[in-house]
């Protein structure tokens, strides 16, 4: 029988194996009333000066610790695999199951009560998230925020220039040494990806799931607000443990609805879907990947940010932050789910406040009517592919085109500023082999750079195709998440350049307009590339990852296995 809390089943027990316990906890130079009796709160640290994004994460843990003493806690620190979005290699994301083992056993194994998860860049966020709710312990998360917006002679940048500048730089627009000015004002202080990129949208989907406190989402950084909120979070996790408030009261089904309305509403990115599937999957909340497009259809985008917009996270936080927003949003949101403060958000919502419409809207002045994120289905896509339509150019919306294809990344790389490339701006961009288990890992690669003659020209968009992710920064007429993969079979595996494609966003379609039998025939005869990879997690990885309609999960990390440890070695 488990004790009534579960850090008591180590620093509570008597003889030897309490002895254990806390002698090597006293080596810190802590005396044992302060660990024994009290909730321990792990805090989760994903800190490191691998991952810029996180490196303010060991200040921002002491305030944690200050909020976690002052309620009556004892806070223990511990680290977990942190995940660099801009360092890694081959792609972070190859590592997102991982570190949510890594999460989800080292709460387990531990004496810790509850825990704070110290989330920022893209994948920290969904990694601890689903590994914290494969236990489902009483639960919240701090977001580092976000960083100050960039600057460049003048004008405001943010991680969206990137893809505008490097394109500027191929198509002549732009010198060398002028990348390098924009380079050196890009990021101007700590904090993740300014814009409502990927780490912005986990950290407003936290806040709309409502795992944690009330303005998380868009607090910069540098803000000294950022320090409160980390301290008013470690002392609400005390008070969540003694009300036993867990991930699966707060995560529920309604909570999910809301996360993805919000999502549509702030044009976040279009990798919220696969994570917020893999999340769903964790804490055993049904949820598909065509409620992505029916839940957020009639949802406009009411925060002009960019990669949709103008401004950044540091204007939304002055214009009243995601608070504002849901406010915005209240008649279509569910405000009686219960928050990690206690609250409903309804009445969280009571003093929210927009107070700059040109950075968030009402809902009848929207940015843009048009938002969310769009679910293709047809004989290229059966189980599914999403495009984000507020990055989209609205001559394309509808558009057939020739398939220019890819075959992998290298392929694309060697050919796409061959002169010689047969390509204009009527053709599609076809890429394979970026999926889950075809790259391995799914990189954002989808908004693949256009062919150097074409942006001569000054054409800035085509239709692109892969079974790859996007950079939540990134936008364009973009295709992504294609599954089946082309590694797992299927049509997308056998398209052929030259071959027709239909791309229809009003009508949700994504057709190859290439007779059914002949497509059965070239199935017959596709012989796929095997793997190299023979070993290690990548080995693993290839052998369990899940396609990315489901959440590229690992089939066997669905569901949790709850806090109970039933065996003892001591
Ligand atoms: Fe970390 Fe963008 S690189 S959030």
């Amino acid at each position: 029988m488990e004790n009534e809390m579960r850090s008591q089943n180590w620093f509570g027990k008597k003889g030897k194996d309490g002895f254990i316990y806390r002698a090597w906890m006293r080596n810190q130079g802590i005396p044992s009333h302060e660990f024994q009796g009290k909730p321990i709160i792990g805090i989760c640290n994903t800190w490191s000066e691998l991952t810029p994004c996180n490196a303010h994460f060991r200040d921002l843990a002491e305030s944690v610790k200050r909020g976690v003493l002052e309620a009556g806690g004892f806070p223990v620190e511990f680290p977990v695999m942190s995940l660099g979005e801009t360092l890694m290699k081959p792609t972070a994301m190859l590592f997102r199951n991982l570190v949510s083992m890594d999460v989800e056993e080292s709460i387990r194994a531990n004496p810790i009560d509850g825990v704070v998860l110290l989330c920022g860049c893209d994948k920290t966020t969904p990694a601890l998230l689903m590994g914290a709710c494969s236990v489902n312990i009483p639960t919240i998360v701090v977001s580092g925020g976000p960083m100050l917006t960039g600057k460049y002679r003048g004008r405001n940048i943010g991680t969206t220039d990137i893809w505008r500048f490097t394109d500027h730089v191929r198509s002549g627009l732009m010198t060398e040494e002028e990348l390098n000015l924009a380079e050196a004002g890009m990021c101007r202080s700590q904090g993740h990806c300014a814009v409502m990129g990927t780490a912005s949208s986990m950290a407003c989907m936290v806040e709309a799931l409502g795992i944690s406190l009330p303005e998380n989402a868009a607090i910069p950084a540098v803000d000294s607000n950022r320090k409160v909120l980390a301290q008013l979070s470690g002392m609400r996790i005390v008070e969540m443990v003694k009300e036993k408030l867990k991930p699966s009261d707060i995560l529920t089904r309604k909570a999910f609805e809301n996360a993805i309305k919000v999502n549509a509403a702030i044009g976040g990115s279009t990798n919220f879907v696969i994570h917020l599937l893999a999340i769903a999957g964790r804490i055993g909340v049904p949820l598909t990947i065509d409620e992505f497009d029916t839940l957020s259809v009639n949802m406009p985008l009411i925060a002009n940010l960019q990669p949709s917009g103008q401004y950044f996270m540091e204007d939304l936080y002055y214009a009243g932050g995601l608070p504002a927003v849901m406010k915005e949003l209240a008649g279509h949101l569910h405000e009686d789910c219960i928050t990690a403060n206690g609250k409903t958000l309804k009445a969280n919502l009571v003093s929210a406040q927009g107070i700059n419409p040109d950075v968030i809207t009402g809902m009848s002045t929207p940015f843009k009517a048009e938002s969310g994120i769009v679910v293709l289905k047809g004989n290229l896509c059966v189980n599914g592919a999403i495009l984000k339509p507020s990055a989209a150019s609205e001559h394309l919306k509808k558009h057939a085109g020739k398939a220019v294809v890819f075959e992998n990344i290298e392929d694309y790389k060697n050919r796409i500023d061959d002169p010689e490339l047969e390509v204009d701006e009527s053709n599609v961009l076809v890429l394979k082999n970026v999926g889950p288990k075809g790259y391995p890992g799914m990189p954002e690669v989808g908004n693949m750079g256009l062919p150097k003659k074409i942006l001569a020209r000054g054409i800035t968009d085509m239709v692109r195709i892969s079974d790859g992710r996007m950079s939540g920064t990134g936008f364009g007429t973009v295709v992504l998440h294609v599954s089946p993969e082309a590694a797992a079979g299927g049509n997308f595996a056998v398209v052929k350049t030259g071959d027709t494609i239909e791309l229809d966003i009003p009508n949700r379609t994504l057709n190859l307009a290439v007779p059914e039998d002949e497509l059965e025939a070239r199935k017959k005869a596709f012989v796929s590339v095997p793997s190299d990879i023979a070993r290690g997690y990548a080995y693993l990885y290839t052998q369990h990852v899940e396609q990315a309609c489901l959440g590229a999960d690992f089939d066997f990390l669905k569901g949790g296995s709850g806090s109970v440890v039933s065996r003892d070695s001591h």
